[in-house]
């Protein structure tokens, strides 16, 4: 694990921004995992401006995302797919045929969960995976459980996550109990992972993450096993964490 310490949230964002634009330089055609949350916004804006620019091509990239509520249109506002296409596709020269987001309008679930795997293979492993952090572990909609589920699967969202995520809703009624997700096997056959987290909120839960046991009961953790895992994280994001104050992390 490499850790990266950033001043702020800024900070974070060019840090983690920079790394993925680097990927695509390096590799025009990569896949891209992407994530959703509030999170990523600020890399989202860098990426668009370096594509405005001109300093960076997403003609030939393909993205696949972690994860969609269920029973929601991707017209809807909150939708994954439309968060998607807001801060990020409808900005830069990327393909929209090439962007997946699981299909959270498949009345059958399994169905859903089959196709997007069904993609996920053709497309292969990501370059890079970007991930946020949840306040309870999670990744993508991976929830604190028993086992790490190694594929999409459907997900009853935790009451936690479900608050979480209120503030994006009009009433506590709107706000999805179901969500798609990537399992944790695909998120963990990436090439790289990425992690961004920022505020003090947020201080507790990487300490016990990237810190503690690895454990399906705190879904993070298992990124401690990745061979190429970044964490990109401010300042108050670490501040629960023992590390030296300069030099390499
Ligand atoms: C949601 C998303 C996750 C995201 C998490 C944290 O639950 N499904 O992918 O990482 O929220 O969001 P935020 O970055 O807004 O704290």
């Amino acid at each position: 694990m490499k850790i990266y310490r950033t001043k702020d949230y800024d900070d974070m964002s060019r840090r983690a921004a920079n790394l993925i634009s680097a990927q695509i330089v390096i590799k025009p055609d990569c896949v891209l995992g992407l994530a959703t949350g509030s999170t990523p916004i600020g890399i989202y804006r860098r990426l668009v401006r370096q594509n405005q620019e001109g300093d960076l091509d997403f003609s030939q990239v393909t993205t696949v995302n972690l994860d969609e509520y269920r029973g929601i249109s991707p017209d809807n506002s909150q939708s994954y797919r439309f968060f998607m296409n807001e801060n990020l596709f409808n900005q830069v020269n990327i393909d929209k045929r090439m962007t997946y987001v699981p299909d959270g309008m498949e009345a059958d679930s399994q169905a859903a969960c089959r196709k997007y795997d069904e993609i996920l293979r053709a497309v292969g492993p990501a370059d890079l995976q970007l991930l946020g952090l949840g306040h309870n572990g999670h990744i993508g909609f991976n929830e604190p459980g028993d086992h790490f589920k190694k594929e999409t699967h459907c997900v009853t969202l935790s009451e936690r996550t479900i608050q979480a995520n209120r503030r994006f809703f009009d009433s506590e009624e709107e706000v999805p109990r179901e969500a798609y997700t990537m399992g944790i096997g695909t998120i963990m056959s990436a090439r790289k992972v990425l992690l961004v987290v920022a505020g003090e909120d947020k201080a507790e839960i990487v300490k016990t993450a990237f810190f503690g046991p690895v454990t399906p009961q705190v879904p993070a953790s298992i990124l401690q096993f990745h061979p190429d895992f970044v964490l990109v994280a401010d300042e108050a994001a670490l501040s629960q964490c023992d590390l030296p104050l300069s030099g390499q992390l």
